[in-house]
């Protein structure tokens, strides 16, 4: 049903300046093409340190509030991605709205390569949910300005691998922090999501001798998953409530929340999904005060825009593990800054991220 506002109304609402998500994005482009179907909205963080990449997410949004709400969410998140990994990007994203499974068609996305082409460079597409390689080398033949394009043709392929192995470093670097010693070996880890990357961190942990709990909604994967690495599935009813050294959340944002913190046992936070923290300031906070180790998770899952920036500055797999493996010293930087300051890692991470974007703007 179509939400009926008055203009009265509209003009209390201020629709893009006045959003909770707002924070000063430099731009923010609605794209609409009356014959593919397709409306999309890119959001352009912060340019200063370079062009803003970040993926393309196609998704069911409920309302179009939605789906600004997240666009604008998730670029301002690669801004701080990109500036807290060193890399020379700003920060960027694309939602398209609709279903990838039945509205997604080669002329949308063409179509849509046309409206990034439009930008000039300023914003770079990537993969992101509901999207696949194939999708990006399709835009790769109306515009240049896409990255997370097929090996064959060029690109970086897969980044969950590095993804996973920089989400590892990170967490390595936080039982640094919280045991003493960086080995995981006999640490009792809880990996939540075993899609592309959960499973390519279970191989990291098991390789190390970690004792691995596995935990998703798709069963199939599971069992499969537990047959080729010789792990437990968990068959609790409420994960955050065990026993555990480590919490590796690799499924959805927001499972650190009002509901799940309390009850959390684990001493150390460190996975790939984004915005793990439902309110950064309250439960970045209250997770310090619990003394649990939070790896912030937009610097220790990193390895998947570290692999696609290669194919922007044309350098190779042993630069991408070089530059994955650094996210090691970050983090572990970060945290003793975080203790020093008497601040949340999560602000740590950030400050570090806004101070380098403020010196590249004073050098302008
Ligand atoms: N792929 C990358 O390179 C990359 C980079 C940065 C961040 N991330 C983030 O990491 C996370 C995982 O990415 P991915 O590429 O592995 O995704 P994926 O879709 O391959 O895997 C996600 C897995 O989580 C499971 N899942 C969904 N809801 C769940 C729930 N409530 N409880 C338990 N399991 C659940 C799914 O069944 C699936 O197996 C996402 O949040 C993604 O945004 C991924």
């Amino acid at each position: 049903m179509t939400e009926v506002i008055t203009s009265n109304e509209l003009k209390k609402i201020a629709p893009v300046f006045g959003q909770l998500s707002f924070d000063d994005h430099e731009q923010v482009v609605f794209c609409n093409d009356k014959d593919t179907g397709l409306k999309a909205i890119v959001g352009i963080h912060n340019t200063v340190l370079g062009p803003a990449l970040g993926g393309t997410r196609m998704w069911q949004y409920n309302s179009e509030w939605d789906a600004l709400n997240d666009v604008l969410r998730l670029s301002r998140g690669m801004t701080f991605k990109a500036a807290v990994t060193g890399l020379n990007l700003g920060g960027g994203k694309a939602v398209i709205i609709g279903d990838a499974k039945t509205q997604k068609t080669p002329e949308l996305m063409l179509r849509f390569g046309e409206f990034i082409h439009s930008l000039g460079g300023k914003y770079i597409t990537a993969e992101d949910v509901g999207m696949a390689t194939s999708d990006m080398d399709l835009v790769r033949t109306v515009t240049p300005f896409v990255t997370g394009i097929s090996e064959e043709k060029g690109g970086a392929g897969n980044p969950s691998p590095i993804t996973a192995y920089g989400v590892f470093m990170g967490m390595k670097a936080a039982a640094k922090y919280a045991f003493g010693s960086n080995v995981l070996e006999d640490k009792v880890v809880y990996v939540q999501g075993i899609g592309n990357v959960g499973e390519a961190l279970v191989e990291n942990l098991t390789n190390e001798g970690a004792k691995v709990y596995i935990d998703d909604i798709n069963q199939a994967r599971l069992e499969e998953i537990r047959d080729k690495y010789s792990v437990n599935i968990y068959t609790g009813n409420n994960l955050y409530a065990e026993e555990m050294d480590i919490y590796a959340p690799c499924a959805l944002g927001a499972t650190i929340n009002d509901s799940t913190i309390d009850l959390l046992k684990a001493k150390v936070i460190a996975g790939a999904a984004n915005n793990q923290l439902a309110d950064e300031n309250i439960h970045g906070m209250r997770l310090r005060e619990k003394g649990i180790v939070y790896a912030p998770d937009f610097l220790i899952n990193a390895g998947g825009i570290i692999n696609v920036y290669a194919e922007l500055e044309n350098y190779g797999k042993q630069e991408i593990i070089r530059k994955t493996e650094n996210i090691y010293n970050t983090t572990l930087e970060i945290l003793n800054n975080a203790e020093a300051a008497g601040v949340t890692t999560h602000q740590a991470a950030f400050d570090v991220a806004q101070a380098r974007i403020d010196a590249r703007k004073k050098e302008r």
